[in-house]
């Protein structure tokens, strides 16, 4: 079976769109990664084409039980014009466990990440150099499969788009309000939460209507169970700082194992910050927020990478963060991060490729 990559230039090149027009997900580059799985055949016909549009048939499987996953990083430019990536094996680690639990065949990790080295090398001149900009790494799989059986499809497409991005948020890296979410639920224990699939995200849509009927950008995200434990904000890991210490929910089987999580948890220690994995209730925030020990909170994830959030809205109160203010360890923490991602720090970590 053909495993070696095929590569078909585009003809004709887009614009490039102006970095300060960026936004999130907005345009995609000449070139995509594409590669087929039959069950006699395994992953197969690995190919880079000019980026198009996809024909599938209206009985595709993906369409009807949304049997898909995703995955999302990033490439940086560098002062000298090297392309960073960061931490990409994680990726291609959680994609193998989203597709474990989607029932969709593993892929080679070290050979996906040959093929979409191969891709950003093609696409390195839209990779963008201004501050907070970034080319961000889509790769999903669908499931092809013409058929309405209930059960794990016996095809499927893999692809890689790329698109340059700015901040995910149109206001930058400010403070954001947040609603807490107290009647729909994101994940449960033994659910897809852990998952990156498209279901989890879509299925958040009518709680972040109900944040932003109530003037919040985003919502935060509780257990399913008791409403009491904080899980995510957003489609975010959250941080509180509290009384100095580091505090994030521990991953409970329902909250997605961040890479950006797992690299401040790591960064932090280093520092020699005390941060603790554990359950954290919402009443221990608002306590803490009384007792005037809620420092900073945050949400981490690559798309935003920090997120600070200078309001929460719980029920019938609403209180203040840090003056709405981006904290000091918010900020050093984006500092450093970036400052990695993008080559303009030494990485002591070996983080990035
Ligand atoms: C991220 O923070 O990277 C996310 O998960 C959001 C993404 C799905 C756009």
């Amino acid at each position: 079976m053909e495993k070696k990559l095929q590569t078909v230039r585009a003809n004709n090149l887009k614009q490039k769109p102006e970095p300060d027009k960026l936004g999130f997900g907005k345009y995609f580059t000449d070139h995509m990664f594409v590669m087929d799985y039959e069950v006699d055949k395994g992953w197969y016909n690995p190919r880079i084409t000019p980026y198009q549009p996809i024909t599938l048939d209206p009985a595709s499987m993906i369409f009807h039980y949304g049997q898909s996953v995703f995955e999302g990083l990033k490439a940086y430019r560098t002062e000298d014009d090297e392309i960073l990536l960061f931490r990409p094996d994680k990726n291609m680690e959680r994609m193998n466990r989203s597709n474990d639990r989607l029932s969709i065949p593993a892929i080679d990790e070290e050979q996906v990440l040959d093929y979409l080295i191969e891709l950003i090398d093609l696409e390195r001149d839209w990779v963008p150099n201004s501050e907070g900009t970034s080319l961000y790494i889509r790769p999903f799989i669908i499931a092809t499969e013409r058929n309405l059986r209930v059960a794990p499809a016996h095809s499927y497409k893999f692809l890689i788009i790329l698109s340059p991005v700015g901040s995910y948020y149109p206001e930058g890296i400010h403070p954001v309000g947040i609603y807490v979410e107290d009647e729909f639920t994101r994940a449960v224990r033994g659910g897809t939460g852990t998952a990156k699939t498209g279901g989890n995200y879509s299925a958040s849509y009518n709680a972040q209507e109900k944040a932003s009927g109530n003037g919040q950008s985003q919502v935060l995200w509780l257990d399913a169970l008791e409403k009491k434990y904080i899980e995510e904000v957003g489609s975010m890991n959250v941080f509180f700082k509290i009384n100095g210490e580091v505090i994030t929910p521990a991953l409970s089987g329902s909250i997605l194992e961040g890479i950006t999580r797992m690299s401040i948890i790591e960064m932090l220690k280093d520092w020699g910050h005390t941060v603790v994995e554990r359950k954290i209730s919402i009443d221990e925030v608002f306590a803490a927020y009384d007792k005037g020990e809620l420092e900073e909170v945050f949400g981490t994830g690559t798309a935003a990478v920090i997120s600070p959030v200078g309001e929460l809205q719980w029920k019938e109160k609403t209180i203040i963060i840090n003056n709405r203010e981006t904290g000091d360890l918010a900020k050093k923490l984006y500092n450093n991060i970036t400052g990695i991602q993008t080559g303009k720090l030494a990485d002591p970590y070996g983080w990035t490729i």
